[in-house]
């Protein structure tokens, strides 16, 4: 009964202490079905795919492909798709930010979506062009800051310093010691 008193606090104070954020998400192969752990919002999934790095868009489950941007361009992506997915959709919120509050501590829970030129990709959304876009948001300490999207009307780069991020609530709560 001690023993496993004392081990309840050690295991809090290394959760309080730890400063690590802890996290259950991971990303699901995508073959053309979504599956009921996948995170949505307001019926958008959020999707990753291998190119020039590994790049988050938008994915389109009637198509089954991404809508992402690169080298200043609009892209399509169809190979190696996959999926945010969790067991707790709470675990998620889009915060409305500007890529100068983007320092490195605001950045620690915020989801990692991918890489790209050295510079890990967080994922942002934005409303554009009548719809919700899910794109690559680069920190401040790369060349390219900011949220990465594109214009569906001309293929060509949409670039934006105001947009959502998506955070992850971090820590899990120290449990009742008795
Ligand atoms: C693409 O379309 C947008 C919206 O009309 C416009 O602002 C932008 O300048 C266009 N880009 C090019 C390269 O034509």
């Amino acid at each position: 009964m001690m023993k496993a008193h004392i081990l309840c606090y050690l295991v809090n104070i290394f959760i309080l202490t730890s400063g690590v954020t802890n996290h259950n998400y991971y990303w699901r192969d995508y073959w053309g079905r979504i599956t009921p752990d996948a995170i949505s919002f307001d019926g958008i999934y959020i999707a990753q795919a291998p190119e020039h790095g590994l790049l988050p868009g938008s994915l389109d489950t009637e198509r089954n492909e991404i809508t992402t941007e690169v080298f200043g361009r609009k892209i399509i992506l169809r190979r190696g798709i996959k999926v945010l997915c969790d067991q707790n959709i709470e675990s998620f919120h889009w915060d409305k930010i500007s890529t100068n509050q983007l320092v490195k501590e605001y950045l620690e829970d915020a989801v990692v979506g991918g890489i790209e030129s050295d510079s890990l990709l967080y994922i942002g959304r934005i409303f554009h062009e009548g719809v919700f876009k899910i794109g690559k948001v680069f920190p401040p300490s790369s060349p390219f800051s900011g949220f990465r999207g594109w214009y569906n009307f001309n293929d060509t780069q949409y670039k934006t310093d105001d947009f959502e991020i998506l955070k992850y609530k971090s820590l899990p709560s120290p449990s009742k010691c008795q």
